[in-house]
Formats: structure tokens, C-alpha cells, sequence
């Protein structure tokens, strides 16, 4: 059943039609989940979030590591009933492993009618008409610009207090073991008036909090579009009037003065020391860092092509710490890299003795097909060898956790009230600013309120108090 009304000069279809989304894997596919809510509901489709409602159910993969896509193929079999009692229920497969996969996905996976890759959620609509047609679509092609600055994000499941804005797209990084760069492209950056446009859309909707969201924030530039390995070939003016990330934060961070930023993710040889700086004069850029090193091995940091050594990864800790003593940090590691010696691994565990994290996310190895890494390296660390290292790095990183979140009982932190503690009805949960997890008595704050919590007590994950103001 459809009905018309105007918007934007155009007709507009207005139908009850009704989509189901869910997102896998990182920050970003969530964030693009809403980019794609946003283009959907244009067509005339509502978001539910009961899936026996759905006339489209779609799913936002991952395909970092082999896990990440079994779940998405369990999913999707989970469909099948509901797909025999629904004819006309459509699904469709969206992000890094509709990339990876493309059209081989329908062969696969006979349930999936529709296959669009991380750049390609503009043509929705075109698709939708395909399939509603009867015929299967499928669009993977990447993309030279970033892709979605004009789109007005439709923020799913949101508690109102915390969104993502995307800065960049894709990955030059090319580390040997990730698929990143093959399934999201090119790195491109967005265009800083579209950035502070979203932010200020959110601010008036009394958001608090933004994540500036990329594959490698940190080497976010824009010189007026395109790909970031062009901009060597930029004018003179380009390049005089190009904004680095340091500058962007800077700009985000003076605009508004009463909103919360974080980012993510950092990659150590991007991370250039103007950042820091700029983390340490804005009071309203959270001290907290998501640095990830993936090994603590000269070794296996080369042939995972990271470009940095371990002694400079510990520079730049150290740095980190002299400018922002309070600053949070995290890490990504990943144990089992082919050929990792038991020297190598110990390294890794030195690694994290010297620095000490506030927490982590930490992997075993998986091998996906067309990195480097598969195609240089044999997956030859059995995958026994492989648990127990993640296990002892596991370990380690709860006692460094504990011994993190002790350092805070007695003090006072300042927390952004997000939601209701999981464990009591009676506590509000929020994060201080080194993205450490604070609980404590509702009293009369409110959802949205920053508050000053006195820390009275912690597990290795959570610190309890109580609010003095
Ligand atoms: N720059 C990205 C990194 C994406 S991948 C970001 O925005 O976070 C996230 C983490 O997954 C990586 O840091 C790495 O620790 C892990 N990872 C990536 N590829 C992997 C693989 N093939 N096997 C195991 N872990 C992997
Ligand atoms: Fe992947 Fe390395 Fe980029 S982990 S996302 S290729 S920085």
C-alpha cells in the first residue's frame, strides 16, 4: 500500500513497508548502519526492530577475522523459516564481507537476495526495485571520495547521549594480516563543514558525546576530496590549506566546547605529536588513547608490515604520558602471527608489563584469504599454541586492568551519565573520560548529565562510587 507526499521537490514514496537491520564487527559498520537506515527510510521503509515484522531484513558483516563471518552465515541460515512463512521477505547482506564475497554470496548462500559493498549504500534504492522485481542485485564497487557526507545519519537503538561521525574512509595501511583495506578501499577523508554540520545536528538534539570514527583517524587530511595517496599531487594551495587530524580536532573541539570527543582507531605511525598536544589543550577531548601494536615483537611487527618498531611504539607511549599523565590506553593484539616464536611471545607480554594497559581486545591469528600475509606465510602456529597465548595475554591484561581501575579509588572522575548499570535499576552507568566503566546511585542526575563520581570501589573492568554533586 502506498501513499505520496512531497519532500524535497520530489515525490517520496510512503509505504508500510518495514526494515530489520543488524550490524557485526566495528564501530564504523554501525555507524554505517545508520547511514543506510537513513537512505532506506527515504523509500518508504520504518525500521523495526522485531524481526517476524520485517519485509527486508539486512545484515552489516565483518570479515576480520573467519569468526566474525561464520556467525553472519549462522544468521543468516537462522532466517530460513522465516523466509518459507514470508515470500516476499527480502534479505540482504551489507559491509566488508558482501565486498569480499560479492555475487559468489548468492551462489553460497541461496537465502541472500540482495549484496551491497561499504560504498555502494547510495544505490539502495536501485537495488530495492531489482529485487522487489524479483531479480537478485548486488553492487561492490569502492569508491574514490568519501561517500556519505551529505546523509543525515538516522541514529539506531541510540540512548540520546553518544553517536559516532565517521572522518575517514578505508585503509592505506596495507598490515599483512588485515582485510580492511581490501574490503572498505582507499583512505579518503570527509569534508570538515559536513563533519561539524552532523556534530551540530547532534548537539541540537542534545547529544553530549561524538566519536570521530575511521579506519586510522589519525591520518585524516582533506584538501578538497579525493584519495589520500593523491595528495602528493595537490596544488600549493591544497596543500597550504589542507586540514590534518590534529587541526579537525582542534576545530571540533573549539566549536564545541560543551560536547564530549573521543576517536578511534589510532594507528602508532600515524599519530603525529600535534594531536597529542591538541588532546592536552582541550579539556573537552577525552585522555584516552586506543593505540593498537598487535605484537610486542620487532620481528612480527615486520612482517605484519606495522610501521613502527617497538622502541617507537614506546616512544610514543612515553610522549602520550608526559603530555596527558591521566591519559587512558588501550590495545589491539593478536597472538599466533605466522611463524611467532616463544621469544616473540614473551615480547608481546614485556610489552605489556612496560606499558601497562588500561584494558585491551585481544585475537588469535586468522588467516583471510588475499591478505599478504596468506599469500606470503603458512598459518603454521597450531592453533593449541595460539589459545594459550591469547590466554596468558589475556591474563595479564586483567591484572594490569585491576591494577589500572585500583588507581582510581579515592578519587573523583567525571562521567557522562549513558544508561542504566546492567546489574541495578538504581545505578546510572557512563565512562570517565579514559573510557574506563563508572556505576553508581541514580540519585536525581539524569540521563545526559556529566557528573562528578567519588570512586569507592573496582573490579578490573568497573569502577563503583558515589556522585558529590
Ligand atoms: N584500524 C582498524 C582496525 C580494524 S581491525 C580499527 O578501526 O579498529 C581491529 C583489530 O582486529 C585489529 O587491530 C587486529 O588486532 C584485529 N585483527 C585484524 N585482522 C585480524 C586477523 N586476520 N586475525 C586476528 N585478528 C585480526
Ligand atoms: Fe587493518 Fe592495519 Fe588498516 S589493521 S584497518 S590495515 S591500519
Amino acid at each position: 500500500m502506498y501513499s505520496y507526499k512531497l519532500k524535497s521537490n520530489e515525490l517520496v514514496k510512503k509505504a508500510s513497508k518495514k526494515f530489520y537491520i543488524e550490524s557485526y564487527g566495528c564501530q564504523m559498520n554501525f555507524a554505517d548502519s545508520e547511514v543506510v537506515a537513513s537512505i532506506i527510510s527515504k523509500e518508504g521503509y520504518d525500521s523495526t526492530e522485531n524481526l517476524s515484522d520485517a519485509d527486508l531484513i539486512l545484515l552489516n558483516t565483518c570479515s576480520i577475522r573467519e569468526k566474525a563471518e561464520i556467525t553472519v552465515r549462522k544468521r543468516l541460515e537462522s532466517f530460513n523459516k522465516l523466509k518459507r512463512n514470508n515470500k516476499n521477505l527480502k534479505v540482504g547482506v551489507l559491509g566488508c564481507m558482501a565486498e569480499r564475497l560479492k555475487s559468489k554470496f548468492l551462489e553460497e548462500e541461496k537465502i541472500v537476495d540482495l549484496v551491497v559493498g561499504p560504498d555502494a549504500y547510495k544505490d539502495i534504492p536501485n537495488l530495492l526495485y531489482e529485487i522487489n522485481e524479483g531479480r537478485n542485485a548486488v553492487n561492490v564497487i569502492l569508491s574514490k571520495d568519501e561517500t556519505y557526507g551529505d546523509i543525515s545519519p538516522i541514529r539506531l537503538a541510540s540512548n540520546g547521549v553518544t553517536a559516532f561521525v565517521s572522518i575517514t574512509r578505508g585503509c592505506d595501511n596495507m598490515c599483512t594480516f588485515c582485510v580492511v583495506p581490501f574490503t572498505r578501499g582507499r583512505e579518503r577523508s570527509r569534508d570538515p563543514k559536513s563533519i561539524l554540520n552532523e556534530i551540530k545536528n547532534l548537539e541540537k538534539s542534545n547529544f553530549k558525546e561524538v566519536t570521530l570514527l575511521g579506519q586510522n583517524v589519525d591520518s585524516y587530511l582533506w584538501y578538497g576530496g579525493g584519495l589520500k595517496k593523491n595528495f602528493k599531487n595537490a596544488s600549493d594551495l591544497q596543500k597550504k590549506t589542507s586540514i590534518s587530524f590534529a587541526k579537525l580536532l582542534a576545530l571540533v573541539a573549539k566549536t564545541f566546547p560543551k560536547i564530549r570527543i573521543r576517536f578511534s582507531t589510532s594507528n602508532p605511525q600515524d599519530m603525529s605529536l600535534e594531536v597529542i598536544k591538541t588532546m592536552a589543550t582541550y579539556s573537552n577531548i577525552c585522555n584516552y588513547i586506543h593505540l593498537p601494536v598487535q605484537s610486542g615483537s620487532d620481528n612480527i611487527l615486520k612482517a605484519m608490515n606495522r610501521q613502527h618498531t617497538r622502541s617507537e611504539y614506546i616512544s610514543l607511549i612515553k610522549q602520550i604520558r608526559n603530555l596527558i599523565p591521566d591519559c587512558g590506553i588501550s590495545h589491539d593484539m593478536i597472538s599466533g602471527f605466522p611463524n611467532e616464536t616463544e621469544k616473540d611471545h614473551r615480547e608481546t607480554l614485556s610489552l605489556m608489563n612496560e606499558v601497562k594497559y588500561d584494558f585491551g581486545y585481544m585475537f588469535k591469528y586468522s588467516e583471510r584469504p588475499g591478505t599478504l600475509a596468506a599469500k606470503k606465510f603458512q598459518d603454521n602456529i597450531p592453533e593449541k599454541i595460539k589459545k594459550n597465548r591469547l590466554q596468558e595475554i589475556i591474563d595479564l591484561q586483567q591484572e594490569h586492568s585491576k591494577l589500572r581501575t585500583e588507581q582510581y579509588i579515592g578519587k573523583v572522575v567525571e562521567v557522562l551519565i549513558e544508561k542504566e548499570s546492567k546489574k541495578s535499576n538504581l545505578y546510572w552507568a557512563g565512562r570517565n573520560q579514559q573510557n574506563t566503566v563508572v556505576v553508581f546511585p541514580k540519585n536525581s542526575h539524569k540521563l545526559g548529565d556529566f557528573v562528578k563520581v567519588k570512586i569507592k570501589e573496582c573490579t578490573s573492568a568497573t569502577l563503583i562510587g558515589e556522585s558529590i554533586n
